[in-house]
């Protein structure tokens, strides 16, 4: 089987990895790809969002499905392109993938089918929404963007100067464009935050095993939000009560209205969940893998993941039986300094083998933001590299993660020391 995987981040070089694992696999293509990625992969320089570009490619190429990772290309509707044109994909389409690029919808969903869900209301007017949040009075509150932000839309305010300062960037200084022509303002919520992936083929539901994300730029859940700084698998919060209730609760009820609304949701669907002390409730969907979710949770997967990609295509995911490793996983984020604001590139990585790999190392390293020129890995993004361990417990992943970290150098890197605290 031949494979397009469309993206270049760290989520992107985890999935290419294990579809790599699978015999079924004779060549991984990706565009545009990274530097760590073309270890695995030949890479292209299309643009994860040229559709056009998507399909001459795929048809050039000759391949067997093309595997969209990233938001923007499934909200903009590639996969229904690609599927025109008879090319066989993993991700959902435009009309699910809305599931992800406006909460407007994703909120009026969950209300309409009554899963759980922080309480909440949307405006378009600037002075409404300032009218709102004086009635109310209560912080913190929250303010999100309906549209896709690159994980900046949403802001917590904790007085009413921060609640009308996001308004107005949103509302009125369009800072998101056209993502924040509308905003949700809605109730903060507070207990532990987990992630579950779920593999969906519109009929049956097979979650994965949960994770933690570890979204603020410092330790201690300090600093502005990143895209996420580091993650761990499986998140101990997450019970074997917490679970029946989501998926009783939450994950059944949401592919059920997904198909009642007649956007049935096919690919991974993500969970943003809160556990508050009255029950577990969405905190948001995405239409995708996560990322650095995807790489603590792919490694995790002991079924060969071309199967279950197959299988959600002819809509057969209830004949397979997904399987996991024991043990854990942890994932470290290595991010240029500076980063989820301004930072530089082309800083050199130290470290690598030719493959942009540590020798001698049980930690795998994904790539974020690198480029390969010559032999040399240069950093070229916000988060650079993902220092993956999986071991038998989740203490030994941690450890093991931040000795291989101590072996990696460039410019100005920085990383959390805490990954996985909460957790231990
Ligand atoms: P999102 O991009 O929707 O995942 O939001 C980013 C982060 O903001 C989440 O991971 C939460 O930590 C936080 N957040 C979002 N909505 C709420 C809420 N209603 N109450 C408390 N925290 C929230
Ligand atoms: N790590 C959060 C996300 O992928 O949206």
């Amino acid at each position: 089987m031949k494979i397009l995987v469309v993206g270049s981040g760290g989520r992107e070089h985890a999935i290419i990895r294990s579809l790599s694992q699978s015999k079924r696999v004779e060549k991984i293509y990706c565009t545009p790809g990274n530097g760590g990625i073309s270890a695995l992969a030949e890479c292209f320089d299309v643009k994860a969002t040229d559709i056009e570009g998507m399909k001459k490619l795929a048809k050039q190429l000759a391949v067997d499905y093309v595997f969209v990772a990233p938001d923007d290309p499934l909200a903009m509707g590639m996969v229904d392109e690609l599927n025109k044109d008879g090319i066989k994909t993993f991700g959902p389409r435009a009309n699910a993938a809305i599931i992800e690029s406006s909460k407007v919808f994703s909120k009026a969903l969950m209300k309409k089918y009554g899963i759980p869900t922080a309480d909440y209301e949307i405006f378009e007017s600037y002075e409404k929404a300032i009218e709102y949040i004086k009635a109310k009075n209560s912080y913190p509150i929250v303010i999100k963007a309906d549209g896709l932000a690159l994980g900046k839309g949403v802001i917590i305010a904790n007085d009413f100067e921060e609640a009308q300062q996001a308004v107005n960037s949103m509302l009125n200084e369009r800072k998101f464009g056209d993502s924040s022509k509308k905003i949700v303002i809605e109730e903060f919520l507070s207990g532990p935050e987990v992630t579950v992936l779920a593999f969906t083929d519109g009929e049956s539901v097979v979650p994965m095993v949960s994770s933690m994300d570890h979204k603020r730029a410092y330790d201690d859940d300090k600093g502005l939000n990143t895209g996420g700084m580091g993650t761990i698998a499986p998140n101990p919060f997450y019970t074997k009560e917490v679970e029946k209730e989501a998926l009783e609760k939450i994950f059944i009820p949401t592919i059920n209205a997904m198909n009642k609304e007649g956007r049935t949701f096919r690919g991974c669907l993500y969970f943003g969940l809160m556990i508050t002390p009255q029950g577990v409730k969405v905190i948001e969907y995405n239409a995708r893998f996560g990322d650095p979710e995807a790489q603590v949770v792919l490694p995790m997967l002991k079924t060969d993941l071309v199967e279950i990609m197959e299988a959600i295509w002819k809509k057969r995911l209830k004949d397979i039986d997904v399987q996991w490793h024991d043990g854990a996983c942890a994932c470290v984020v290595l991010a240029s300094g500076g980063y989820p604001e301004k930072y530089q590139t082309g800083k050199e990585i130290v470290g690598f083998n030719s493959d942009g790999q540590l020798d001698d190392s049980s930690s795998y390293v994904y790539h974020a933001g690198t480029v390969k020129e010559g032999n040399k890995y240069l950093t070229n993004g916000g988060r650079v590299l993902g220092v993956t361990c999986r071991a038998s417990t989740l203490s030994e992943s941690v450890e093991a993660a931040y000795r291989a970290c101590e072996r990696i150098k460039f410019e100005k890197m920085h990383f959390r020391k805490d990954i996985g605290k909460k957790a231990l």
